[in-house]
């Protein structure tokens, strides 16, 4: 009877064992078949109960019959195994592809593309100077010597550096430091291209600045300016009112005008502010412009002849224009941007934008 049962389970299990079709079906079997709870375990429970004579027929029966069953349950998980993973490598070459993302340039490297361009068109150089800048070529060669309040415009961040790199001091207290910051204007710029170059000359001289400023919506202390310096014989500030307008022009893509104001740097004499007419009211006033017409754009003026001499000129022989601005301001009126800060804020739904 026992024997029987015993021999009933296994080819029941086995056929059922054959028609599985997943891994989870399998497990469902063993469960049903050799778990804690199935009728063989039942059995196997039960052969305490018998004679000694019995047991040692239905014993080894019985083992021998879980044995095959696990072993077949093994087999087919195998089986089935291997074909999910046939299945896994097969290729579906009509699946679509997949897209690679493409990066693209920042909206300040295009609008400095884009004012390079108008310049070279011009007749323009483009010239370069460290973003890390002795204290010599940001303020004295400007015509700002040390404790002069005028400094206080260009407040920065200072750095020290060892006058000497080479020199093997062992003494660290002997070792002399000079001052140097990272620059906060492209105005060094000037000087360090005129030590090296004679008029005439037309040069601009984009790249970054840092300033020591509490940012706010128009306030950053890490920037973009952009620098332009003019020399000749008999350059006048008509040359700088005529080359703005007409550079602006190009760059918004309509007629701009240029307003000049007086004011002051310790590098021009005379020196003025410049505004172009506002680009979304034409010059009529609206909210962009505070009813004014006018956009404040950046500073200019006439080289004083300071910085001519320190950058080994002749006093009085030469004249130019030179003028510097902020490019994020300038991309903000262009695209109507109302927060310097998202430029550098690392916000991919700004950038992706552009
Ligand atoms: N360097 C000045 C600034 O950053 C701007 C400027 C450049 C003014 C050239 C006059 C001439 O404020």
């Amino acid at each position: 009877m026992l024997e029987q049962k015993i021999l009933n389970i296994k080819t029941q299990a086995l056929e059922d064992i054959e028609k599985a079709q997943s891994e989870k079906e399998l497990l469902d079997l063993r469960v049903k078949y050799l778990g804690r709870k199935s009728e063989f375990n039942k059995i196997l429970k039960s052969l305490k109960n018998l004679s000694l004579e019995e047991k040692k027929k239905i014993g080894p029966l019985a083992n021998s019959v879980k044995k095959e069953i696990d072993e077949e349950i093994k087999k087919a998980e195998k089986i089935i195994k291997s074909k999910v993973d046939l299945e896994k490598e097969k290729i579906d070459i009509t699946a679509p592809g997949k897209k690679i993302k493409r990066g693209h340039l920042h909206p300040l490297t295009i609008v400095q593309n884009e004012i390079e361009n108008i310049f070279v068109s011009m007749g323009f150089e483009i010239a370069d100077g460290p973003e890390v800048e002795t204290e010599f070529y940001a303020f004295d060669a400007l015509n700002i010597p040390k404790d002069h309040p005028a400094r206080d415009a260009w407040d920065t961040f200072w750095l020290k550096a060892q006058t000497n790199a080479d020199d093997t001091q062992t003494n660290t207290d002997k070792i002399q430091y000079k001052s140097v910051l990272l620059r906060p204007h492209t105005s060094p710029v000037q000087v360090r291209y005129m030590q090296k170059n004679q008029p005439p000359f037309r040069i601009i001289a984009p790249g970054k600045c840092f300033r020591h400023e509490a940012t706010d919506a128009s306030h950053e202390h890490t920037f973009y300016q952009f620098e332009a310096l003019v020399v000749g014989d008999d350059i006048n500030a008509g040359h700088f009112k005529y080359i703005a307008e007409e550079f602006f022009s190009k760059f918004f893509k309509k007629k701009i005008k240029v307003r000049l104001r007086p004011s002051f740097f310790p590098f021009t004499e005379p020196s003025f502010e410049f505004d172009i007419n506002c680009t979304v009211c034409g010059g009529k006033g609206c909210s962009a412009c505070q009813g004014t017409g006018w956009s404040e754009i950046g500073g200019a003026g006439m080289v004083n002849q300071k910085v001519f001499e320190v950058s080994g000129y002749p006093k009085n022989k030469y004249q130019g224009f030179a003028w510097g601005f902020g490019i994020e301001r300038l991309a903000m009126i262009k695209y109507k941007i109302d927060d310097v800060r998202l430029f550098h804020g690392g916000d991919l739904r700004f950038i992706k934008q552009f």
